[in-house]
């Protein structure tokens, strides 16, 4: 069976997508299903490419037993190629995403993860840029992606 690819994309692929990407690899990993999933994340700017997770987003991570190991690169066009889902944290992430987008089966391929927030957190449509804020800020974003992982899983999976 061929894998589900999905890309989450932030605006510095430091803090928010590569948490997402974290949590959701973590959330597969529980259910036995890592084989069916290629999991990646990527930011709309490249401004911190090559560099590791902001450290305050791995140590609350890390807390939750979550290790966040990626490194930061810039979402290509190419990507659409590569993926079939490209998932973003914000209204902003969507229209830098959609910016790349040469065909309307690339637009569809783009999806708000606030679309996915579980109920209790019915006032929230994205996952907010914690970069400057407290790490309240910080595990506030584990707390919408973890949220997430049921209703994405099940949207993913009956695609
Ligand atoms: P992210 O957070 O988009 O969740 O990775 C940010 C990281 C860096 C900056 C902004 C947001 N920055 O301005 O450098």
């Amino acid at each position: 069976m061929s894998k589900i690819n999905i890309l989450f994309v932030c605006l510095g692929n430091i803090c928010r997508s590569p948490a997402a990407e974290a949590v959701f690899k973590n959330y597969i990993s529980d259910l036995d299903e890592q084989d069916s999933f290629h999991i990646d994340s990527a930011g709309t700017s490249g401004h911190h490419q090559g560099e590791m997770a902001d450290t305050r987003m791995r140590k609350v991570a890390l807390e939750r037993k979550i290790n966040i190991t990626s490194t930061s690169r810039k979402i290509t066009k190419e990507d659409f190629e590569k993926f079939d889902f490209i998932i973003v944290m914000d209204n902003r992430n969507y229209e830098e995403v959609s910016l790349l987008v040469s065909t309307e089966e690339d637009q569809r391929k783009i999806v708000k993860i606030g679309d996915f927030f579980d109920p209790r957190y019915s006032n929230f449509s994205e996952v907010p840029d914690p970069y400057y804020n407290e790490l309240d800020g910080f595990k506030l974003v584990l707390d919408l992606l973890e949220s997430a992982n049921t209703k994405l899983y099940d949207f993913l999976k009956n695609k």
